[in-house]
């Protein structure tokens, strides 16, 4: 499933390999998993993050506890089930997980109706997998493709937290516009915001950046003001963990605050979203489950303490960004503008 980019997830029948995107970017490491908790626990602890590459982690998660029932002679109902609630426990805010978790749910029902067997689901379920990893790059493909529309030749982009191929199964959802600006020959400027606490666009976004030669500049995230004070940013593209009915948007944390001085900056602020990223069940952003994290990554830096002992702090994974302060809502089968309460069930229900 090359896509020219980094790849966050390999897979190889029931064993699944991902990227260790704590060690980024300084050292490229594969890490095994080869039962659905061990998956679970990876995305736990941020081996591999970003809600699309969440989703498709636990798709394999669920493939592999069909296979480790069909080995170890457990109960397929029991295992499936208890694997299920475990891989769903492991993060609350990206619905991505939600959503692969109900697909794989729906094809195992089906199959256990009929009586089949755990070996088969096993196998089932893997491609169901694969299909959800490669629907994704194929999603990222022509939200680029519609996202790019929007920036014209020569802008200066910022984007926050990592977007990008490592957050999904390839090319990106945020960056998966800058990508496609570039390939369509566009010239383009990122100004990349280091994402503070646990700075995923100075570690992971930069990398991807750099990795292909697109020219990036990192900022701490305090800096955007001043750059957009400066006339220095032409529109600031984000991804999304979960994007709600009326159009309120959970992403990283500081993503508000960069809505926020772009509505006083007249900067267009745009959201790449998959439909798989969409949650019309909850109807405002108020209802998001917000990821609390450990004070640890806020007291520390990169696991250099930098607090001093003893010292509280507050973790917010993610802030909500309300629907009336973003420009549009990009998706794999167009663009979204305001109202989104009407806008976004129409692309939903567009084939
Ligand atoms: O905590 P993370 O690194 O999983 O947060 C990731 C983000 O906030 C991304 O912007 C979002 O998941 C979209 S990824 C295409």
């Amino acid at each position: 499933m090359s896509q020219g980019t980094v790849e966050a997830l390999l897979w190889e029948p029931f064993e699944l390999k991902m990227l260790d995107q704590r060690a980024l970017p300084h050292e490229t490491v594969y890490l095994r998993y080869t039962t659905a908790e061990g998956v679970a626990k990876g995305i736990k602890d941020m081996v591999v993050r970003g809600a699309p590459a969440i989703g498709i982690a636990a798709a394999y998660g669920m493939a592999i506890a069909a296979h480790e029932a069909a080995t170890g002679n457990l109960d397929l109902k029991e295992h499936l089930a208890s694997s299920q609630r475990v891989l769903a426990a492991s993060r609350p805010t990206a619905v991505n997980l939600f959503w692969a978790l109900e697909r794989c749910l729906e094809v195992s029902e089906r199959h256990m109706e009929d009586g089949g067997s755990a070996q088969d689901l096993a196998k089932i379920l893997s491609e169901e997998a694969v299909s959800i990893h490669e629907d994704d790059i194929a999603r990222n493909r022509s939200m680029g493709a519609f996202g790019a529309e929007l920036i014209p030749d020569g802008s200066r982009v910022l984007t926050h937290c990592n977007a990008g191929a490592l957050a999904t199964g390839g090319h990106g959802t945020a960056l998966g516009v800058i990508r496609s600006v570039v390939e369509d020959g566009k010239s383009i400027e990122v100004w990349v915001d280091e994402t503070r606490p646990y700075l995923q666009g100075a570690r992971l976004t930069l990398y991807e950046l750099m990795t292909e030669g697109i020219p990036a500049k990192l900022v701490s995230d305090n800096m955007a003001g001043f750059l957009m004070s400066r006339e220095q940013v032409d529109a600031v593209i984000v991804g999304t963990d979960r994007t709600v009915a009326n159009g309120d948007v959970a992403n990283k944390i500081g993503t508000y605050t960069l809505a926020v001085l772009c509505a006083r900056h007249k900067i267009p602020f745009y959201v790449a979203c998959p439909l798989s990223t969409l949650d019309l069940n909850i109807a405002s952003g108020k209802d998001i489950p917000i990821e609390e994290r450990s004070s640890d990554e806020v007291t520390e830096l990169s696991g250099v303490r930098i607090a001093p002992e003893g010292a509280e702090a507050y973790h917010p994974a993610f802030d909500v960004t309300p629907a009336e302060l973003v420009t549009a809502i990009i998706t794999e089968r167009g663009v979204a503008y305001p109202p989104y309460s009407d806008s976004l069930p129409q692309l939903l229900a567009k084939d």
